[in-house]
């Protein structure tokens, strides 16, 4: 619990999120209604939504509410460097920052190119890349399962279906990672060098084009630029990498904590893609998403909105609405349908990746549980650190202990690598379509063998 009370304006940033903010967000909705005030930094204001139906109907209306955050009135007046109150507000030219027809012009490409992802053979894959990471620890009998699984895993799985070998995922989980943290002098040559991958990647897409989502993305009809691919598959990256990690990485807290759901689990009362729903609604990998713009003064319950205001989607808020919520399922939204949490978004932005992302997370969480025999956390639940950010909620580490298994492996830290077990060829999500003797004399390769050249 916070002690901040609900009649200050809240400050988001610098605000560590603990175990839990569902007392904040209720004693906020009891003071302000379904919208309340809030600081991104000093004097930096937004709104936080807190209904569930507030929430969707921002979402779903692209015409009163912009994504397009260069129309944010602090941004606009030069107030506030909407990059310093990154990730928030900070604009960049892919589909997830346009609006109308520019949107659906750079989004067509992302969502048909997924469209012709194999998922059976992409599940295969899902499935080497979890083995390979638990191989690298199995016989250690503990592992940390944020660094060493949940958080290396989607960027791999998104790696494949770059058609790359996992090597190159390996590079780009390092950058993202780098590009994500708290280190802005760091942070920026990862920009850089991510910026790198990607041209680099289009650039070798268009000479070899294969079954893989830059290729597809690039003979798309919407006809977008070399340029504009490599924007949108960084977003893919992006979009892709932390909520997935922390989907995996909650439900994996939440099993090895709750022993309700752990029963009901094991018993197979509560599949997978349930237990997944459950964690969605109840512990959301993403508590707050950044943002929209007002494009007109409205009025949201008793609140006036300007515009050019910024309001921010309150996922977790949205998710313990007595609008929705009912205490007789605990709170889990099984009373609102249990897919009706807002994890993947809604409206004209919404998650293209869902059946994706949840079945990358289903593989990841069974996978785990079939290979290591008596799993149980290493520290009291209560010394689990979490990410300090108010958007996200993961968990720093999640130290587990099981009994030893598998194949001697290097000591705690990244995981051995790779581990490329056969596939099938063409499927666009196999990381050996294009081979382990594919040519790697070009940028992109030099990019990968300045990047082992730094690992130890
Ligand atoms: C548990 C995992 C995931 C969750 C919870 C999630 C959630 C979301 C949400 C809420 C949005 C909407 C953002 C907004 O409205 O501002 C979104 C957009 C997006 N997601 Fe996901 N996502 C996940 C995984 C993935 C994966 C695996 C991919 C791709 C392989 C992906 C690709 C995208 C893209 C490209 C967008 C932008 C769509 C647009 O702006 O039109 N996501 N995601």
């Amino acid at each position: 619990m916070t002690n901040v009370h609900p009649t200050e304006i809240i400050r988001l940033h610098g605000t560590t999120p603990d175990t839990g903010r569902d007392g904040l967000w209720d004693a906020l909705r009891a003071h302000h209604g379904p919208v309340a005030p809030v600081e991104l930094e000093p004097g930096v204001r937004a709104w936080l939504l807190l209904g569930y139906h507030e929430n969707l109907a921002v979402l779903q209306n692209q015409h009163l509410f912009s994504r397009d955050t260069r129309r944010w009135r602090e941004a606009g007046a030069g107030r506030v460097d909407p990059a310093a109150v990154r990730p928030t507000l900070s604009w960049r030219p892919n589909a997830l920052y346009a609006d109308g027809a520019e949107h659906v012009r750079l989004r067509s490409p992302i969502v048909d190119a997924l469209a012709r992802v194999d998922m059976n053979a992409t599940a295969r894959t899902v499935r080497r890349i979890a083995d390979g990471l638990v191989d690298s620890f199995a016989a250690r009998g503990s592992a940390d399962l944020v660094s060493e699984y949940a958080d290396p895993l989607p960027v791999l799985v998104v790696n494949s279906l770059y058609g790359l070998p996992d090597d190159y995922g390996y590079m780009l989980g390092d950058l993202t990672a780098v590009v994500l943290g708290e280190d802005a002098g760091r942070g920026e040559d990862a920009v850089a060098r991510m910026h790198q991958y990607f041209s680099e990647l289009v650039v070798r897409k268009r000479e070899r084009p294969g079954a893989d989502l830059v290729s597809w993305m690039l003979e798309h009809p919407a006809g977008l630029s070399d340029h504009e691919v490599a924007h949108q598959a960084a977003l893919i990256n992006n979009a892709s990498h932390q909520a997935t990690t922390h989907l995996i990485g909650n439900t994996m807290r939440t099993l090895l904590t709750d022993a309700g759901i752990r029963t009901a689990h094991t018993d197979a009362l509560l599949p997978v893609h349930e237990l997944l729903d459950h964690v969605m609604w109840t512990d959301a990998p993403c508590q707050i998403l950044p943002a929209r713009i007002a494009l007109q003064d409205t009025r949201i319950g008793a609140t006036g909105i300007r515009a050019g205001d910024a309001l921010l989607i309150g996922f977790a808020a949205a998710h313990r609405d007595p609008a929705v919520r009912c205490e007789r399922d605990g709170g889990t939204g099984v009373s609102s349908g249990r897919r009706a949490h807002l994890m993947f978004g809604a409206g004209p932005h919404a998650c293209p990746a869902r059946e994706l992302s949840r079945m990358i997370a289903a593989i990841a969480v069974t996978a785990l549980q079939e290979r290591l025999a008596g799993l149980r956390l290493a520290v009291a639940p209560e010394e689990l650190r979490w990410v300090p950010s108010p958007f996200v909620r993961g968990l720093r580490e999640l130290p587990v202990d099981f009994t030893p298994c598998g194949p001697p492996t290097p000591p705690r830290g990244k995981p051995a690598r790779p581990v490329r077990p056969a596939g099938p060829a063409g499927s666009g999500a196999d990381p050996e379509a294009e081979g382990a003797d594919a040519p790697e004399d070009d940028l992109l390769g030099r990019l990968l063998d300045w990047w082992r050249g730094l690992r130890p």
